[in-house]
């Protein structure tokens, strides 16, 4: 039960490594400032919701919440499919070096927030039917930049499922880069939710080691664990990297999902290749 033993997974990170100069051009930096590119986050973030609506349609969203979530562009997308949905998003201010917002509906409230500041928490009227985020850290060092990473995605679930109606929906961006980690995260994501579907995208971004989670039927019973594995990470103790404590079932139950995320991968790799 070693997630990194896994063949998948082994030739995914075998191929990374070993060609990772030809896959590695994905420069979101322009003249020092970190920049978003409109066409691909359209491209994916239509691709994402049809994948996340055929697993399960859902009829209705009255109110959802964005996190991570200038310029825009999921909230854009999702508010053209349930056109009666009310948005609130959520994104870091662009003095601290985040991207405006390019969204402008009467629908959509804005709140330019570093979510990582201590003690924030949403301002919603009342609990919310779907929650997404995409955060990605804007740090040039990879290695505070991966730990960034985490400390956004945990902090971004903490926030949404502390808001989240019971029976409702999640869709958020998760890497693979820390293999232990993952999988002891999703232990307890999946805990909380009556079924669950693990995405990536083929066409944009196949070679990256980030993919998607889709919560369905939130139980409401969203408890501290994560929060415990945010305080190791934070704290870099990171017994949660040490290796995956959870049972076989989980295992095997998490590795079929991400089976399907790492021939993603691969496939985008060796379509580079040939
Ligand atoms: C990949 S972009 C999200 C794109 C967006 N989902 C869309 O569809 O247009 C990542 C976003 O995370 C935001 N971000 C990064 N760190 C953040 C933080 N600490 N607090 C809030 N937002 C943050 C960035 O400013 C950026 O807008």
């Amino acid at each position: 039960m070693n997630p990194s033993k896994n063949n998948l997974f082994y030739i995914q990170r075998d191929l990374h490594s070993k060609y990772f100069k030809l896959i590695s051009n994905f420069d979101r930096v322009e003249q020092g400032k970190f920049i978003e590119d409109n066409q691909e986050l359209t491209k994916i973030g239509n691709e994402m919701f049809d994948s996340f609506f055929q697993y399960k349609s859902i009829p209705k969203i009255s109110l959802f919440v964005d996190i991570c979530a200038a310029p825009g562009n999921y909230s854009k997308l999702l508010q053209k499919r349930f056109t009666e949905s009310y948005g609130v998003g959520i994104s870091l201010p662009v003095e601290k070096g985040g991207v405006k917002f390019e969204i402008d509906s009467k629908k959509y409230k804005i709140f330019m927030v570093d979510i990582l500041e201590k003690e924030y928490k949403i301002q919603v009227p009342k609990k919310i039917d779907f929650g997404m985020a995409s955060c990605v850290s804007y740090v040039h060092d990879k290695k505070n930049a991966a730990k960034l990473n985490i400390l956004l995605i945990l902090t971004s679930l903490n926030l949404i499922l502390k808001n989240l109606k019971k029976d409702g929906y999640l869709i958020i961006n998760l890497t693979f880069k820390n293999i232990n980690l993952l999988y002891n995260i999703l232990e307890v994501l999946i805990s909380y939710f009556s079924d669950f579907n693990l995405w990536k995208s083929g066409k944009v971004w196949g070679t990256k080691n980030s993919f998607y989670f889709f919560g369905y039927g939130f139980k409401d019973n969203y408890d501290d664990k994560l929060n415990k594995i945010r305080e190791d990470v934070n704290s870099d103790k990171n017994k949660f990297s040490e290796k995956f404590y959870g049972n076989k079932d989980i295992y095997f139950k998490i590795t079929k999902k991400l089976n399907k995320v790492f021939i993603t991968k691969i496939n985008s790799i060796l379509d580079i290749l040939s």
